[in-house]
């Protein structure tokens, strides 16, 4: 990329991010409760996330020329559903981790209890935005089946249970590989189809497939980020998955085979992208900065 084209892309992305948090905020005022309940769920929601999802739902709106007032509905839908997951994945049930986006983890700020029910209630008001009024209410039966099937049983839920086994079991890189599919790269493909939902007269194969690549570019770079990263920077601790026992990319293959990786589905990813007609800059930007990022 060359620096007109960064310097682009920032703006790109810092407007979008404005964008969905001006939204989520406007949403959230009207539908929590003042009180612990209310403050865990926003405490939740804001404070350094990248907002990759919403921002990936909005790229594929623009490739395909919908109007993002229509995505600003299931944005929000993925980035509760995504924060509601965090809260739950640092829980000492689960990961047991203390920072987040260089804060104390929702539990640590307002206790287990509390943290359990605000990423309950994110849960749901995941599916309350997504058919809240002004959402498009024909996509609404499509948009709701998409969502509970990336967050659910068979989809981010499955990666999560199957995470917590891989702590205790020895995983092979297939195996492995089908973790990391459902436990992040279930809602990064939601977030591409969320939006090629609105198009089906168009062949959107190669979006799919983009996001496929997208979501396991994701996930081999958080677990890289969770040894190489630093602590001030990612925001979260250095080494969790080592303290757990994780099977990750680097567990299992080391670093340096983990970036041979990366970068080989970053190749397919931005291979899908030019196979298409429209103009998936931002798409393609987006990737690229989920591939480099430091946090
Ligand atoms: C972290 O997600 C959890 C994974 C699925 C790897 P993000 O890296 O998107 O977290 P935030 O929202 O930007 O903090
Ligand atoms: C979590 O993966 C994926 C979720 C579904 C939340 P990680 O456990 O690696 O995410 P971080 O590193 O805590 O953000
Ligand atoms: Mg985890
Ligand atoms: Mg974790
Ligand atoms: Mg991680």
């Amino acid at each position: 990329m060359d620096e007109s084209v960064n310097e682009h892309f920032t703006e790109w992305l810092e407007s979008k991010k404005v964008r969905i948090d001006t939204f989520m905020d406007q949403f959230l005022l009207k539908k929590t409760p003042d009180g612990v309940l209310g403050d865990a769920i926003r405490y939740g929601v804001f404070g350094g996330g990248k907002r990759v999802r919403p921002l990936l739902s909005y790229a594929t709106a623009e490739a395909l020329d919908l109007d993002l007032s229509v995505i600003d509905f299931p944005a929000a839908a993925l980035e509760f559903l995504h924060s509601y997951s965090l809260i739950h994945d640092d829980l000492p049930a689960m990961d047991n981790d203390d920072l987040r986006r260089g804060r104390p983890t929702v539990h640590k700020q307002f206790g287990e209890a509390t943290a359990i029910l605000a990423g309950d209630a994110l849960l749901t008001l995941a599916f309350e935005v997504l058919s809240a009024d002004g959402a498009l209410s024909s996509r609404v039966p499509a948009w709701t089946n998409i969502l509970a099937r990336a967050g659910g049983a068979n989809g981010m839920i499955y990666g999560q249970i199957l995470d917590l086994i891989g702590e205790i079991s020895e995983l092979s890189v297939q195996e492995l590989e089908s973790i990391h599919k459902a436990k992040t790269g279930a809602l990064i493909s939601a977030s591409v189809r969320l939006v090629t939902v609105l198009k089906p007269e168009l062949n959107v194969s190669m979006l799919h497939e983009f996001a496929s690549h997208l979501g396991l570019c994701f996930q081999i770079r958080d677990d890289l980020l969770d040894v190489q990263g630093e602590t001030e920077i990612i925001g979260k601790p250095v080494g969790s998955d080592e303290r757990n026992k994780k099977a990750t990319f680097v567990t299992i293959m080391g670093e340096r085979k983990a970036e041979q990786r990366l970068y080989r589905e970053l190749e397919g990813a931005l291979e899908c992208l030019q196979k298409m007609d429209q103009d998936t800059m931002h798409l393609e930007n987006i990737a690229n900065y989920i591939v480099h990022r430091a946090h």
